[in-house]
């Protein structure tokens, strides 16, 4: 596919990378923009050779937060009646394969959000996370004040979203809301995450999901639930080929073959 705001590409075997490309605008994320990152998930969890995502950006800019000049005209009515930012959800509600997101640079507002919602975050030390939307007059619209809370805690999510000030990727990785924080730039970055992805795209494509959806259930669900839930999953990947592949491989010391079915 091609498109206008993104590029797609498979730079090892199993991962689909997204770059988001709107560089005149420090990849604001206009409505259209989404359209085709959405359409570009779609097609990658889709695609039976993909194991994992990576989206990323540029060196200076992961994304500088929804499309203000697009925003600025909106009513309630028009924002309301159109549901302004629902497709944004397509990512967290609907795509299973996992999504890793590698920030570098200014990832604020709606930028912010779009790396909370994939599934892990590698940054650069120097990458700038941030809720500013208190700036602009506005809430966080796209879950940031629900996942950041969820991740850093209350005092300093209210501490961030209330003076709408950055925080550095050293900090995202001290307080848990980046997973690795790469010594760097774009590069060395991007090079530590898709070795990461490919790591996972080499595993069974079924039991990927599985565990992708093992662990999303435990912010869902009470312990108990969540626990049951996990030993069900658990229970049902006795039925898939790829156990039997998994574990006979182990037990003969050789490589696993996965049939990802
Ligand atoms: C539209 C944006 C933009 C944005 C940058 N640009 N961010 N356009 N929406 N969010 C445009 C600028 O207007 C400018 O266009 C060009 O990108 C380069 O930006 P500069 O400001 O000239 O760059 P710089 O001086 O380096 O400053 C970088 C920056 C600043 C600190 C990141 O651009 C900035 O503060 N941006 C807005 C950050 C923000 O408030 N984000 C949250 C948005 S609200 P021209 O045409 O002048 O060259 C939000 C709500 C989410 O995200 C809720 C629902 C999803």
């Amino acid at each position: 596919a091609s498109y206008e705001y993104i590029l797609t590409e498979t730079p090892k075997p199993g991962v689909g990378l997204i770059t988001l490309n709107r560089p005149k605008a420090l990849n604001a994320l206009c409505s259209p923009l989404f359209q085709e990152l959405n359409d570009a998930l779609s097609k990658y969890d889709q695609d039976k050779d993909i194991g994992a995502i990576v989206i990323t950006g540029s060196e200076k800019a992961f994304a500088a937060g929804a499309d203000i000049k697009e925003m600025a005209p909106l009513t309630f009515s028009s924002a309301y009646s159109n549901n302004f930012i629902a497709p944004w959800s397509h990512l967290a509600n609907n795509i299973r394969k996992p999504v890793i997101a590698a920030v570098s640079g200014y990832a604020l507002g709606g930028g912010c959000e779009l790396a909370l919602m994939c599934d892990f975050i590698y940054c650069t030390s120097n990458a700038t996370f941030g809720q500013p939307e208190i700036k602009l007059g506005v809430t966080p619209g796209a879950g940031g004040s629900q996942r950041l809370t969820r991740i850093i805690g209350k005092s300093r999510a209210m501490d961030l979203i209330l003076t709408g000030k950055n925080f550095s990727g050293k900090e995202a990785g001290e307080w848990g809301v980046a997973a690795r924080v790469i010594d760097g730039g774009k590069e060395e970055l991007l090079a530590e995450t898709l070795k990461t992805a490919e790591t996972i795209a080499g595993y069974s494509h079924v039991a990927v999901v599985a565990n992708k959806e093992v662990v999303n259930k435990s912010q869902e669900l009470s312990l108990r639930e969540g626990v049951e839930y996990e030993r069900r999953l658990f229970h049902a990947l006795f039925g898939s080929k790829d156990q039997k592949i998994g574990m006979t491989a182990f037990a003969e010391k050789k490589k696993a073959e996965w049939s990802h079915e």
